[in-house]
């Protein structure tokens, strides 16, 4: 058996497993065969304002649009129509500071709280189809500014609060932002970060913004340019108002969502606002099965698609109480999630792999500390878990009673795309397998010339048809769209990641087909990095990519070729470092940075970052014969030699 195929066990079956797989099969049959009164049925997990006309628009592949005149609003449906039931005193939020504070929010509370930002939004002159950025960190007032854009049809586009200000002012320009929404400050472990100073940085680059919003978090002195800044206490002194919840189509789009690629600047990912909610609502119904008296924890950063969907959309359609946690999870301690666990009695945790990870390196010792006999269900997102994590997860949180719910998607996809499904019927899980598709979603793993493999091959993941949590577009680029995800497989949508489906038919995802780097299960391109140290004035050539990291999944490495004038420049690489955090922010940081003197080069001068990566992490480059400098590959050889070197003393 080889190392992939052990790990490719089954779990015994457990009460909570149906070998049949109850209703999962029969759900997912009609998805595929009557989609149209699969969808309409589906669709009325959302109130609408007024019917859609037709499910799927399919006439101008592949812009599909879902739910074709329908009109409604997702705040409407997040928020309003709780308070007209019994929901109306139900916490939305369990809010959690970094320093342990609470702050409870009731759907009243919730709706009170967006209706009147959302009128200061109006007064400032916002209105429908302008574009807002939102950065902020993890407190209450993101979910309220979300939720007040929606209410008026701005599109919001969030940046991570982990960005830096050349990234975020990139997204500032492509979205064409009317104003900005920030804190004074972001609380991380125990320091605060000045995000008001980031973004006045990312201001001196741009054009389009002319207020911004600032929300009083850390006390941190900011500076606030008269006529432009204006704090958030400020603009909400109105605390009765009501906003009249726009019509939206369900065509219209709700976000843009900056995501990486493998070439040229971040693609804004655009989401719509009928086939989106249905998705995102749907598909936690489906996979987690929340009841009605659960305490949800997805503890994503509200800046990513996670976040979105699962922290604000879906759980507040839905109805169910969240928790929301501000700052890092191993602050003050590494008990810290587990502390919160049995505080709050959460009932359903939704994390990342490389959470996991590093969260077992401190050993079982921290939440044994803890009372976690409330959790029922343990989630899973970002990057494929390897059966170790799964199973030290299954076994020392869930105490091998809770399943674990893997589910794979990506920000294009607004939702879970593949996971196993509790609520249709739970399949015997196969640690490190995100099982099986939802409702909706039709996979076929394709060769490089797109046949489709046999069980147990590896290939390209595709999807044959439009589901309606589909992104619409990238903002702004059409063109792209159409050519990153539908030219390299005719018509289908390509995922960008390889895949297994073995022999009884389940997914086991097998990370990124391209030059996408997912660190701590975070998307970042290589080419981003690449970018940011050309641009630098000692950097001549540069090559970034992602090597395999116990914890993290992947951390960054990066061979650059400094130029004559930087050739003595003995802080060259903490300079480097330093220019990456101010401009990418952080996350973008290479774990190692070499100097060397050239990089392997085709004839026509193309840097072969592949060649770099597989001679770096000693295999075998493939073809070098197309090599303009073979010295060079001696040269990254010798770099990593003399790396380890030093390492070690
Ligand atoms: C990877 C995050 C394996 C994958 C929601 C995908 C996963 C990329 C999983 C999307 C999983 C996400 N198993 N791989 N359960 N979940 N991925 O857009 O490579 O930030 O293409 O969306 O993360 O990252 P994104």
């Amino acid at each position: 058996m080889s190392k992939e195929e052990e790990s490719r066990e089954v779990l015994p079956t457990k009460e909570y497993y149906n070998p049949k797989m109850g209703n999962y099969q029969e759900v997912y049959r009609r998805s595929i065969e009557e989609p149209d009164r699969f969808w309409q049925d589906q669709s009325k997990i959302l109130d609408w304002f007024k019917g859609f006309d037709e499910v799927l628009d399919d006439s101008n592949p592949p812009f599909y649009r879902w739910f074709k005149g329908g009109k409604l609003n997702l705040s409407y449906n997040a928020v309003d129509r709780h308070v007209k039931m019994h929901r109306r005193n139900k916490a939305a939020y369990i809010w959690i500071a970094e320093n342990g504070e609470e702050k409870i929010i009731t759907y009243d509370g919730l709706y009170r709280r967006v209706n009147n930002f959302a009128k200061a939004l109006l007064d400032m002159g916002m209105k429908k189809g302008d574009r807002v950025v939102i950065y902020l960190p993890m407190i209450l007032e993101a979910p309220v500014a979300l939720l007040a854009c929606a209410r008026i049809g701005v599109i919001f586009s969030f940046v991570f609060a982990g960005f830096g200000a050349g990234a975020l002012a990139d997204r500032i320009k492509d979205s064409g932002a009317k104003m900005v929404i920030t804190s004074d400050g972001a609380n991380r472990s125990g320091k605060v970060i000045d995000l008001k100073g980031i973004v006045d940085e990312a201001l001196e680059q741009t054009s389009s913004v002319g207020t911004v919003v600032v929300v009083k978090r850390t006390g941190n002195s900011v500076n606030m340019e008269e006529g432009r800044d204006i704090w958030w206490h400020d603009v909400v002194k109105d605390g009765q108002a009501y906003v009249d919840p726009e019509w939206m189509d369900s065509t219209d789009p709700l976000y843009i969502l900056y995501t990486s690629g493998t070439t040229g600047k971040p693609k804004g990912v655009l989401h719509s606002t009928g086939g989106y909610g249905v998705w995102v609502a749907s598909t936690l119904k489906w996979a987690f099965d929340p009841q009605e008296d659960d305490r949800w924890w997805c503890a994503a950063d509200i800046g990513w698609v996670t976040g979105h969907s699962y922290i604000v959309f879906a759980p507040l359609i839905l109805g169910l109480t969240s928790i929301m946690y501000e700052g890092a999870i191993t602050y003050p301690a590494p008990d810290r999630m587990w502390e919160i666990i049995e505080r709050y009695r959460v009932n359903i945790l939704y994390t990342s792999p490389t959470a996991i990870r590093t969260l077992m390196r401190y050993g079982e010792k921290y939440p044994r500390m803890h009372d976690l006999s409330t959790l029922k269900t343990l989630g899973t997102v970002g990057e494929p878990i390897n059966p170790s994590a799964w199973k030290w997860y299954y076994e020392n949180i869930g105490y091998s009673r809770c399943p674990i719910i893997d589910t794979y998607w990506q920000t294009e996809t607004g939702g879970f795309a593949i996971a196993p499904s509790l609520n249709l019927g739970l399949p015997p899980l196969k640690p490190g397998s995100a099982t099986f598709p939802m409702p909706g979603i039709e996979p076929t793993i394709l060769t490089d010339s797109g046949k489709e493999v046999k069980p147990n091959e590896k290939g390209f993941i595709v999807y044959n048809r439009p589901w309606p949590g589909m992104f619409m577009t990238l903002y702004n680029d059409p063109e792209r769209f159409k050519s990153v995800y539908f030219e390299k497989f005719k018509g289908k949508y390509y995922c960008g990641d390889y895949a297994v489906k073995d022999s009884d038919g389940y997914y086991w995802l097998l990370g990124r087909a391209d030059e996408v780097l997912n660190v701590s299960g975070h998307r970042l391109g290589t080419i981003e990095v690449e970018d940011a140290l050309i641009t630098s004035q000692e950097v001549a050539e540069a090559a970034v990519f992602g090597k395999p990291d116990e914890v993290k999944g992947e951390v960054i490495v990066a061979f650059v070729v400094v130029k004559e004038s930087a050739a003595d420049d003995r802080d060259i690489v903490p300079k480097l470092r330093k220019r990456i955090r101010e401009d990418l922010g952080p996350v973008y940081v290479p774990e190692e940075i070499h100097i060397v003197k050239s990089l392997p080069k085709t004839r026509s001068g193309k840097i072969m970052r592949r060649v770099v990566k597989a001679v770096a992490l000693g295999q075998v480059p493939g073809d070098i014969s197309t090599l303009e400098n073979s010295a060079s590959v001696d040269e990254v050889k010798a770099a990593i030699e003399e790396f380890k070197k030093v390492a070690k003393n």
